[in-house]
């Protein structure tokens, strides 16, 4: 640990930018959201690794066309995917929906709100678990995510190499208000984009599980995009077909046409492959 740092100054700073530069307006943050988990259940999907300017974007047009769990359960997975077109990451928008099939068929439609249950849902980790509880509840539940990560890195291991989120976690513990656990994580959350974008070097290098994001242009997470594109607008192809409007070689196609087919994604039928139902 730094040595300089308390626990009080440190939750004084960061109460203090939050009451002066705290992004209050996030529609996400809004009394007709917050009380709504369907909606914090979405926009913590979305936010997981989608940057917020976008997420301000789609995110109400998302919950426009799908306004419950029971819409989102109901809809076809194209339809689903259409509206996530933009986003990145399409497995999540086909983990929120078979989530909001389980909400219908084992809750409801009502999100529980033990972390564990929200844990076991598809595509929920432990920090979207916890940040859900939170956000949606008001739970004093301690998680951490990138932006939390990074603004206990800047303020108690300036000098550090590698800290663990187990080291992390015990400080998240330690300084949680457990009033208002709603507003600290909300403010957690401000100071860790403050700092993405005035500190010099991201603080997350820091981090024990620190990895340099590999580049998109030509990765397969790329081709695996493009694939469901051209799917969703064209209905059924072939991988020859894909192969070549995609100018991709043709087994990279099939390899990822096989991947997409075994996480339920896609379907191989007459015409070729086609996005489940
Ligand atoms: N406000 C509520 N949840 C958020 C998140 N995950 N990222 C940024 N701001 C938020």
């Amino acid at each position: 640990m730094n040595g300089g740092m308390s626990i009080n100054e440190f939750k004084r700073s960061i109460w203090s930018h939050y009451r002066t530069h705290g992004r209050h307006a996030l529609l996400w943050r809004k009394p007709a959201h917050v009380h709504d988990p369907y909606r914090i259940f979405v926009s913590e999907v979305m936010l997981q690794q989608t940057q917020v300017s976008r997420v301000e974007v789609k995110y109400p047009q998302f919950i426009k066309q799908f306004p419950t769990f029971r819409a989102l359960a109901r809809a076809r997975t194209s339809e689903v995917l259409r509206a996530w077109q933009g986003m990145g990451y399409n497995r999540r928008a086909l983990n929120l929906k078979r989530a909001a099939e389980v909400v219908v068929r084992e809750y409801r439609g009502a999100l529980p709100r033990d972390p564990a249950l929200l844990y076991a849902l598809p595509g929920i980790g432990a920090a979207t678990a916890g940040s859900i509880a939170a956000f949606a509840f008001n739970a004093p539940i301690p998680f951490i995510e990138t932006n939390i990560r990074r603004v206990f890195i800047h303020f108690f291991f300036p000098r550090a190499k590698k800290v663990r989120d187990e080291t992390i976690m015990a400080l998240v513990r330690k300084t949680l208000d457990t009033e208002n656990p709603r507003e600290w994580y909300y403010a957690l959350m401000d100071y860790g984009t403050h700092l993405a974008r005035i500190a010099p070097k991201n603080p997350n290098r820091k981090s024990a599980r620190y990895r340099k994001q590999p580049a998109f242009k030509g990765s397969r997470r790329a081709l695996r995009g493009a694939i469901l594109k051209s799917l969703l607008k064209e209905g059924a192809m072939n991988g020859a077909a894909l192969a070549h409007v995609l100018q991709e070689p043709r087994e990279r196609v099939e390899s990822v046409l096989e991947e997409l087919c075994a996480e339920k994604f896609i379907v191989k039928g007459r015409k070729g492959f086609s996005i489940a139902e």
